[in-house]
């Protein structure tokens, strides 16, 4: 279990408990989250999952890999933090991380 920030482009924060095994984007989509849409489910097929990881938690969460790389690209306003919410795999370690979600998605 893990408890995830995500913090609006408006700035608002939204607290949400994780069970270990799911994602990212999974919680998002259960606590409402504004601006995470997650189009496919959580495929990695649409990008519309796109979040900033918060600077303190890059190295935990790790580098994209080559399939969310590609889909990376049609994201909106991809930065060196970005990520698919949907390919961050929730577990202890993860316990307190902050995401943010972008202006808007593709
Ligand atoms: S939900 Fe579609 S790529 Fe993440």
């Amino acid at each position: 279990m893990a408890k995830i920030t995500f913090v609006t482009f408006d700035g608002v924060r939204i607290e949400a408990d994780a069970e270990n095994g799911s994602t990212v984007m999974e919680s998002a989509i259960r606590n409402a989250v504004p601006g995470i849409d997650a189009e496919c489910g959580g495929a990695c097929a649409c990008a519309t999952c796109h979040v900033y990881v918060d600077d303190a938690w890059q190295e935990v969460t790790g580098e994209p890999e080559a399939m969310e790389e590609d889909m990376l690209d049609f994201a909106y306003d991809v930065r060196p933090s970005s990520r698919l919410s949907c390919q961050i795999r929730v577990s202890d370690e993860l316990d307190g991380l902050v995401v943010h979600v972008p202006e808007r998605q593709a």
